[in-house]
């Protein structure tokens, strides 16, 4: 698809997982924020980060990601809200950062790292002994259709092993959560809404059939493939 399109396919998500307002509130009070630096590492566009920002103060932020667009809405959004003289956005590949930091966000973006117990070993790197990490990541909730497996491969794992990776690399875990049906569906719902509303609106566009092709395997895959199969775990960790 081409920019404009592009530009266009997440502006009804929030964020880019499966959370919802009072979940993502718990998780903020969990992770204890105060001052020094907070990481978040495949931000997307941060809006938890910047939500992290905006309940505490003497907090500063760093968003790590490779996509440009996410990054140019997170620094649109800090303007809005007054928050960019503290808070960073960097373009590059995150599995490079290196600075250890109070904070840490790693949400969605294990495949970063190559795999679950490869992010949960390497994060260790980028948050300080004292410090805390919010690490959100899918697991086997039901073992997993064929379509499901096809789509996201081979290295998910079921939740208690995920929590045996987390205890091997050495994190101890503060709090744990999951999403629920109606964030999972609120969530694929949203993911599809950008386009929906664009090929309501654009009918005989020459783009129009690609795009309903895509929504509708989009729909396909999660109903068929993936709804109440995959989960997605929010662990804060610390050591
Ligand atoms: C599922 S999204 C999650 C985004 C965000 N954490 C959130 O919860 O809204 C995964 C993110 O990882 C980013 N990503 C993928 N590979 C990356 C890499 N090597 N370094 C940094 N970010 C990366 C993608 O661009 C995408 O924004």
């Amino acid at each position: 698809m081409d920019d404009e399109l592009n530009a266009l396919r997440r502006t009804r998500m929030r964020w880019n997982t499966p959370l919802s307002e009072p979940h993502a509130d718990l998780l903020l009070d969990r992770m204890e924020l105060a001052g020094g630096h907070l990481a978040d590492l495949g931000c997307g566009w941060g809006e938890l980060l910047l939500r992290a920002l905006g309940r505490a103060p003497d907090l500063r932020g760093t968003g790590i990601d490779t996509d440009g667009t996410g990054l140019a809405r997170g620094r649109a959004a800090a303007c809005e809200r007054g928050l960019q003289e503290r808070v960073k956005w960097v373009e590059a590949d995150a599995a490079t950062w290196d600075v250890p930091a109070e904070r840490a966000f790693c949400i969605g973006a294990a495949h970063i790292f190559g795999s679950t117990k490869a992010a949960l070993e390497a994060l260790t790197r980028v948050v300080l002994p004292s410090g805390r990490l919010l690490y959100g990541d899918g697991f086997w909730a039901a073992p997993p259709t064929p379509a499901a497996q096809e789509i996201f491969g081979p290295d998910l794992l079921a939740l208690p092993d995920l929590l045996d990776a987390a205890d091997a690399a050495g994190w101890r875990v503060l709090h744990l959560s999951t999403a629920g049906q109606l964030e999972w569906d609120d969530f694929e719902s949203t993911s599809r809404a950008g386009w929906a509303e664009w090929l309501a609106a654009h009918p005989a566009d020459p783009r129009a059939a690609a795009v309903r092709e895509w929504l509708d395997r989009r729909l396909r895959e999660y109903v068929r493939g993936y709804r109440g199969v995959l989960g997605f775990t929010y662990l804060v960790l610390g050591r």
